[in-house]
């Protein structure tokens, strides 16, 4: 079995009567004029790589079905909350992530549609197992500034020059990190707010890290290496039990945008 992501862009401006069929799909296509609603949904599919192709599932039908099927209902719906000065809030967007898993049912052959994940802003998303409508998942990333030495002292310095190049440089350095955190919550739950989550994630975390020298400033790396597994486990000891309407679902933490790690508790 293989897992199949795609990703599809497209826009919807609900004050024009209908949308630009655009050209450029790495953008957005539709491509949307002015300043115009922009998504970016996930499909994720599962299935098994035919012979012939090497596929599990041809991306231009990937693409073709989500702008065929999808975007129309997305479009409807965006015009009809807009039209009606309605706010849309997750559960619509649930709704819209259910009607597109409806529409995509039995377009992929063999392969069936697991999962899919809707980008709200370029930093934050909401996520749904097609197998599992009870929960739904969001995620925001944030930033830190951190500088962090690696080292061990039951090591040599030759060692530990060795083992970790760069990072063991005495005086130490800085590494710009972003982390997303992950939470899941009941779909029906409709007491979640973005700010509070913020708030929280900002309060319990952020403040203890950024612009901090994680060795000398944070208590927990006196002993224990700053590497990104690591900040990964102290970032979900934080965070585990701070949301009132989610629960922490997992944390990824990159320290350059070619390294992150996943810790899920
Ligand atoms: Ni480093």
């Amino acid at each position: 079995m293989h897992k199949l992501q795609r990703k599809v862009r497209f826009s919807v401006n609900p004050f024009l009567p209908e949308d630009f069929t655009g050209s450029n799909s790495f953008s957005s296509k539709p491509s949307g004029e002015g300043l115009a609603v922009f998504f970016e949904l996930e499909v994720g599919l599962v299935g098994s790589v035919d012979l012939d192709t090497g596929f599990v599932v041809n991306v231009t039908d990937i693409d073709k079905c989500v702008r065929e099927y999808v975007v129309p209902v997305f479009s409807q719906r965006v015009r009809k909350h807009f039209g009606r000065s309605e706010h849309i809030g997750f559960s619509e967007i649930v709704e819209l992530l259910k009607l597109t898993r409806d529409e995509l049912a039995g377009k992929f052959g063999q392969a069936s549609v697991m999962e899919l994940s809707l980008k709200l802003n370029p930093f934050r998303k909401l996520s749904v197992d097609c197998e599992d409508w009870n929960m739904i998942y969001f995620s925001e990333k944030f930033e830190f500034a951190a500088m962090h030495k690696l080292w061990n002292e039951s090591f040599s310095e030759q060692r530990n020059l060795e083992l970790f190049g760069k990072c063991a440089n005495p005086t130490g350095h800085g590494h710009n990190y972003v982390i997303e955190v992950a939470v899941k919550m009941p779909t029906e739950e409709n007491s979640f707010r973005i700010g509070n989550f913020q708030k929280i994630v900002d309060d319990a975390l952020i403040q203890l890290i950024d612009h901090k020298n994680l060795n000398a400033d944070v208590p927990e790396f006196k002993q224990m290496n700053p590497t990104i597994e690591n900040i990964a486990v102290f970032a979900w000891n934080k965070l585990q039990g701070k949301f009132s309407d989610s629960k922490l679902h997992c944390v990824n933490v990159w320290e350059t945008d070619r390294t992150y790690c996943s810790y899920y508790g």
